[in-house]
């Protein structure tokens, strides 16, 4: 029994992705596998089988190579970035790389204070301690992680009320592997404490194309070159959703065609599955068809565009938007979301003469791959 156990605190040594999966609905609910095992199978397990994201790798690979000669822990980790594009899988590196155990654990896991004390006064030295989603961690065990991650120290409160007392712990140094879809809620107390931030950016396409022939190996799917391309291009930059459609497909061809991924089996499971040309799925068109339709182009709050789809403000914020905004389809203004002309030219619409889309600047939210 592990001091988590006693909490009731979920703390796992394995490879559980206890993440909180947006981008599990384009297909998930048609998929007949456990997801997160598929997921976990073809996660790569170190650096140089990463491919795409190479700032990140290379920036990451230098921290874990100094780390790795000095013989001490490296500096705190965090991972931001849209679903999907590899920051769970970064975190296993990490500890695949340092040869060390990791233990998996996320911000709504952690209510209270006592919850993450009881998991960092049990991990051993060098130990990676993943803290996914930590942008929704409790204000409480926030600050005990500041003082656990600076001075490698708890301060255990015992008692209550006027007679409470700290009691100091001190603790072998770990590493925090920190992910986030969120990296502008973390406070700068927090973000500072990261010595080392990678940022994931959408993936290139021919990226996908090498992530897809690797995945297609492990699954022992047929897929050839324009299927494979075909899927690539009309995966949202996201290795997940990649993923995901190749199998999608791979069933296609296996019900309707000779068993191998190619070009027509793409297209028609695709289309199928509700995932468009430019590779938007059902969500990602809704919030366009709103956008243009029901607010002519914006700008529009993103929670009134939110209840306009009858989604979350959080997913259109984290899971539609990224991708929509990289594309060009969306822009982001001080006043609100609005539609570029490549949406109203996508939804097959004329904008308006006086849309105001194109008028306004959009919000710079920093660039990849920045030293914290
Ligand atoms: N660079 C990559 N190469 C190959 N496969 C990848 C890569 N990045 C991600 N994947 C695949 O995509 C899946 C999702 O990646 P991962 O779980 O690491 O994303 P995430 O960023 O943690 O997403 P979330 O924010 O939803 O937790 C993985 O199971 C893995 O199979
Ligand atoms: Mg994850």
């Amino acid at each position: 029994m592990t001091a988590g156990d006693a909490s009731g605190f979920r703390s796992e040594v394995h490879e559980a992705d206890g993440s909180w999966d947006a981008t599990a609905r384009v297909v998930d609910a048609e998929g007949g596998e456990d997801e997160r095992v598929v997921e976990a199978a073809l996660r790569p397990r170190r650096l140089a089988d990463f491919p795409g994201q190479p700032r990140v790798r290379d920036q990451l690979g230098l921290v874990l190579e100094a780390a790795r000669r000095r013989g001490s822990p490296p500096d705190h980790v965090l991972l931001s970035g849209p679903p999907g594009l590899g920051k769970t899988t970064l975190a296993m590196i990490v500890a695949a790389e340092l040869e060390r155990p990791i233990r998996v654990t996320s911000g709504p896991a952690i209510q209270h204070a006592g919850d993450l004390a009881a998991v960092l006064s049990s991990l051993d030295e060098g130990e990676v301690l993943f803290l996914d989603e930590i942008h929704r961690m409790s204000r409480a065990a926030e600050e005990m992680l500041y003082l656990a991650m600076e001075d490698f120290r708890v301060d255990v409160v015992v008692g209550k009320g006027p007679g409470a007392t700290a009691i100091p712990l001190e603790l072998p140094p770990f590493t925090v592997v920190g992910a986030t879809t969120r990296a502008g809620l973390l406070p700068a107390p927090l973000r500072d404490r990261f010595g080392f931030t990678g940022h994931l950016d959408f993936y290139a396409t021919d990226d996908l194309v090498t992530i897809l022939r690797r995945s297609a190996a492990l699954l022992d799917v047929e897929a050839d070159d324009p299927g494979v391309a075909e899927i690539a291009g009309r995966s949202r930059g996201t290795p997940r959703i990649a993923n995901r459609l190749l199998r999608r497909v791979r069933d296609w061809a296996q019900v309707h065609g000779e068993g191998v991924v190619d070009r027509h089996a793409a297209r028609e499971a695709l289309a199928l599955f509700d995932v468009d040309t430019a590779g938007l799925d059902r969500l990602d068109r809704a919030v366009l068809e709103a956008l243009c339709r029901r607010f002519g182009g914006g700008p529009v709050g993103v929670s009134t565009l939110a209840v306009a789809v009858g989604e979350e403000s959080d997913t259109v914020e984290t899971v539609a938007e990224p991708y929509l905004v990289r594309e060009g389809f969306m822009v982001r203004t001080p006043r609100g979301r609005a539609a570029s002309p490549r949406a109203w030219q996508h939804l097959g619409l004329t904008p308006p003469v006086d849309a105001p889309a194109q008028a306004v600047l959009p919000i710079d939210d920093g660039g990849p791959g920045r030293l914290g």
